[in-house]
């Protein structure tokens, strides 16, 4: 029986503390009412100061969200933002899909367990058995992680090991983007995040899409043991390789017993019109990386899947099976709940089919304001719901009396008009686009699957109208944006 509490005993409030006293913390409350100038001085004194920078010049800085559903958030002020950013792709369901906000609520109303260490866990063996499902070929075997990052850290890792090289190399292609994390970052080709790090040095780098380049790697070094590729890449600028480069990729891997690990964190999961874009092309990696909307665009959720035979060799035996054993939050449960609701979603809602028609359709009027503007826009591309809109470097056209000004605002985007009419987009038209690691011409599309015809005449109405005030107004119109 439990002891009850005397009339004598001391009450609860005025028992002596015996850890240490509550830090002045906000509240779930509070934080859910801080208002937007308190954000912006909570970001820079606790979070980065430098990113904040970035923020304000886009005018992104000014935008509280209250509310987010299906293709567009909701501001402070009730302003209705369309999202063509997609947050990179992760939001293949747009924003707070029913279907998937039930599953995860049933699951917590049902009290269900998240952390399958000790145990086996139901949810996590459903997923990799509806992920297996999805991905052709013998690409059978499934580590679940919560981050792209750390689902190509999983592939290289399981790569190298199959490679049977002991002094493996990796080849990676220019502009490549992989993950911030230290062994991905080795891969990932931009100086600014590698950011002077002590990293991995056992890597070669090739040109995107150049066959020959990447063959005369490959023959030059036997140690080469894996090729590690974006099958498009999205911070190089949406750029994508031909079919003929693909099939010869798996040709020379075949051909040198070398691991081809196709990062699909971004182009995947249905976002090019087919689940993996490399589907597009006839052939099937070794190694592949799903992550960004595999979380129903409500859990951080990836995977790593590879071949079955690829993953025997590196993790076969009881003795090298726990090398690979996952993470403590790898596989939680209300995570793989999330992602079997999504994937069953993705399908059932037929959204890879309406990623292709709609995204023809985006590019089709892309193209028809390509022709309207040819001296502004230079190139669209892409394929499905990840496009490319890139813009000519006018650094070198701009009126002399405007350079100045504009290189004055930032040095970053300087002879880039992507930030302007980011910037314009949002503030104007209640747009919202995304940018580019590599390219600061490039603006990209990467708008929820769910994505509707109307949504697209929504967005192109807006950047028709934007660009017909021309060049010059568009910079004066963003300095203004930066004095306001
Ligand atoms: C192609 C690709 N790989 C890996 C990553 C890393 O994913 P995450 O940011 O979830 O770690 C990204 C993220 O943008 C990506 O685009």
């Amino acid at each position: 029986m439990l002891d009850r509490p005397t009339a004598n005993a001391p009450s609860l409030d005025a028992a002596p503390r015996l850890g240490p006293p509550k830090p002045d913390m906000l509240t779930l409350d509070q934080a859910k009412a801080m208002d937007v100038g308190t954000m912006a001085d909570v970001f820079k004194e606790h979070i980065n100061p430098g990113q904040f920078h970035f923020m304000k010049l886009l005018g992104f800085h000014k935008v509280k969200v209250e509310r987010a559903e299906g293709m567009f958030y909701v501001d402070q002020n009730g302003r209705k933002i369309l999202d063509f950013f997609g947050g990179f792709g992760s939001l293949a369901f747009g924003h707070n899909h029913p279907r998937i906000l039930d599953a995860r609520k049933t699951f917590q109303d049902e009290k269900r367990h998240e952390i399958a260490i000790a145990f086996l866990s139901q949810y996590a063996a459903a997923l990799a058995k509806n992920v297996a499902a999805c991905s052709p070929g013998e690409l059978d075997m499934v580590f679940l992680g919560s981050s792209g990052s750390e689902a190509m850290e999983a592939a290289i890792k399981v790569a190298e090991r199959a490679s049977g090289r002991k002094n493996c190399k990796i080849v990676h292609a220019e502009n490549s983007f992989h993950g911030k994390t230290k062994g991905v970052l080795s891969i990932t080709d931009s100086p600014l995040y590698k950011g002077e790090f002590k990293l991995v040095d056992n890597t070669y780098r090739v040109p995107f899409g150049d066959l020959a380049a990447l063959t005369a790697v490959v023959r030059s070094d036997p140690d080469v043991g894996v090729v590690v590729l974006e099958t498009v890449q999205g911070g190089g600028g949406i750029v994508e390789a031909t079919t003929e480069y693909w099939q010869g990729v798996r040709a020379l891997c075949d051909q040198h017993k070398v691991i081809w690990v196709a990062d699909e964190v971004q182009c995947g999961y249905g976002r090019t019109g087919r689940f993996y874009a490399f589907e597009h092309h006839g052939v099937v990696p070794d190694v592949t990386a799903l992550a960004k909307s595999f979380g129903g665009g409500k859990a951080a959720m990836a995977a790593m899947i590879a071949r079955r035979d690829v993953y025997m060799k590196a993790y076969g035996t009881p003795k090298t099976a726990m090398i690979h054993a996952h993470a403590t939050f790898g596989g939680i449960g209300e995570g793989c709940a999330t992602s079997i609701e999504a994937l069953n979603t993705l399908y059932d809602e037929d959204l890879i089919g309406n990623a292709e028609v709609v995204g023809a359709y985006l590019k089709e009027r892309l193209q028809a304001i390509q022709a309207k503007y040819p001296s502004i826009v230079k190139d669209v591309r892409g394929r499905g719901l990840m496009v490319g809109l890139e813009f000519h470097d006018f650094s070198q056209t701009l009126p002399f009396a405007l350079r100045p000004v504009v290189a004055l605002l930032d040095d970053k985007l300087k002879g880039s008009l992507s930030g302007f009419i980011g910037a314009l987009l949002l503030k104007d038209y209640d747009c919202l686009v995304a940018f580019t690691e590599y390219n600061r011409n490039v603006i990209r599309l990467e708008p929820p699957l769910i994505c509707s015809h109307e949504n697209v005449d929504q967005f192109c109405d807006a950047l028709d109208d934007l660009l017909g005030r021309g060049i010059v107004s568009i910079v004066k119109d963003f300095v203004k944006t930066q004095m306001g």
